[in-house]
């Protein structure tokens, strides 16, 4: 059997990390995988994660299965989290704690197919790789629409409107609820309320990713857009990581909700991603979700958090506003204020894929496709030697 499988390659994502892996440069820069930096170049755990950690150790709490459904009570918390404590979504919501927003994806794309095969689900382009595999893995169709144009470094919210003209009812619309991968660019709240009437018009289902809350512009803020939607349209699908905004990577711990119609039988849809998610993975692991419970239900745990992640997100916008004055620095006649204007780890810089890789030969500079650089995974130093690469390579 096993005989039969040669030549599996990796995929772009994992190709790229192995390039890094084999770079033995002292001076390599790793801009590629999405996780926060402080500017020593480790990835912190919170205080307050260590904290509740301490306290879950002093509960001695069992370790016996839960239900595939995982945690409720950090569902309950992160439901109140992205839309507060009395938006009228909370009335017809039912949720799953999922092993991260990843598995949260595909769940939901294995739901989709099963309620409506023939639906196409919608990615901006470009778009998280990822995220579109798992769609594809479960058979749905999928097209992109317009979201972005490099050449100007903008979102092209006129071409998004236009292809998003051939929506058919019942198709999944994926956004990203703010700071979004890789761009960094993220719809407006008139834009919000532009898609909010599409997806009236076209009766479609729109899934709202959320990975980043907290690193845009303010763990409320990041989440405006989403409540302005899920108050305008009869039904939603949500999911949500809490790899960055707890700084638990590993634990796995994210959210899939599905906000339905108030005549909709929510013990029916709550049975039916009970068994979508048995059916993909058995049982959730639950000590991210732990975590994140004792954090938010503690009055003390959880404005330490708030104020760790206001310093993350602190740290992230001052790096972009220095990105920003280096990159003009050396390129006199380059308009960088794109990167001060977006929002959350990424951005992605104007070079083609052959420019790109002379990065990685020359310079030793790392970026995921679509020229991917993780702002918030860099230190002064490490900006500048981007900000000079640059130079040198859009020069030559
Ligand atoms: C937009 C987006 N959604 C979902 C995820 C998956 O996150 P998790 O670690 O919770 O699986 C990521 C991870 O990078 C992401 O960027």
């Amino acid at each position: 059997m096993f005989n039969n499988l040669t030549n599996y390659e990796d995929d772009p994502i994992e190709a790229l990390f192995k390039r890094i892996g084999a770079d033995k440069s002292v001076d390599k820069i790793d801009l590629g995988i999405g996780v926060f930096r402080d500017q020593s170049g480790q990835v912190p755990v919170m205080q307050a994660v260590v904290e509740a950690e301490q306290q879950l150790l002093k509960q001695n709490a069992s370790k016996s299965y839960m239900s595939p459904l995982g945690n409720m009570d950090y569902c309950a918390d992160l439901e109140r989290s992205i839309f507060g404590v009395d938006h009228e979504a909370l009335q017809r919501i039912v949720s799953a704690q999922t092993p991260g927003a990843g598995a949260a994806l595909r769940g939901a794309a294995e739901f989709v197919q099963s309620l409506s095969p023939k639906a196409t689900v919608w990615f901006g382009s470009p778009c998280w790789g990822h995220q579109i595999e798992f769609f594809e893995r479960a058979g749905l169709s999928v097209k992109q629409y317009r979201y972005y144009n490099r050449a100007v470094s903008k979102l092209d919210f006129t071409g998004m409107l236009e292809d998003l003209g051939a929506l058919q009812e019942d198709d999944v619309l994926l956004l990203h609820g703010c700071c979004h991968n890789p761009t960094g660019e993220d719809l407006s709240l008139p834009q919000w309320q532009r898609i909010a009437e599409v997806v009236r018009e076209k009766r479609v289902v729109p899934l709202v990713d959320i990975a980043y809350q907290g690193f845009g512009s303010g763990i409320d803020e990041d989440v405006a857009g989403v409540r302005l939607l899920a108050g305008q349209v009869p039904q939603l699908i949500l999911t949500v990581s809490s790899s960055k905004t707890f700084g638990i990577y590993r634990e796995r711990a994210g959210l899939l909700s599905i906000v339905h119609q108030a005549n909709a039988s929510a013990d029916s849809l709550r049975r039916k991603l009970r068994d979508t998610l048995r059916q993909l993975y058995f049982m959730a692991p639950n000590h991210g979700a732990a975590i994140v419970h004792e954090i938010l239900s503690s009055e003390t745990l959880q404005q330490l958090w708030r104020d760790e992640l206001n310093a993350v997100r602190q740290q992230i916008v001052e790096m972009r506003g220095a990105l920003k004055v280096t990159l003009e620095q050396v390129n006199p006649n380059f308009d960088a204020s794109f990167i001060q204007r977006q929002k959350g780890m990424f951005s992605c810089l104007p070079l083609s894929a052959a420019q790109q890789l002379r990065m990685e030969q020359q310079h030793h500079i790392y970026m995921l496709p679509n020229a991917r650089v993780n702002v918030a995974a860099m230190s002064t130093e490490q900006s500048k030697a981007l900000a000079n690469a640059f130079a040198a390579i859009i020069g030559e």
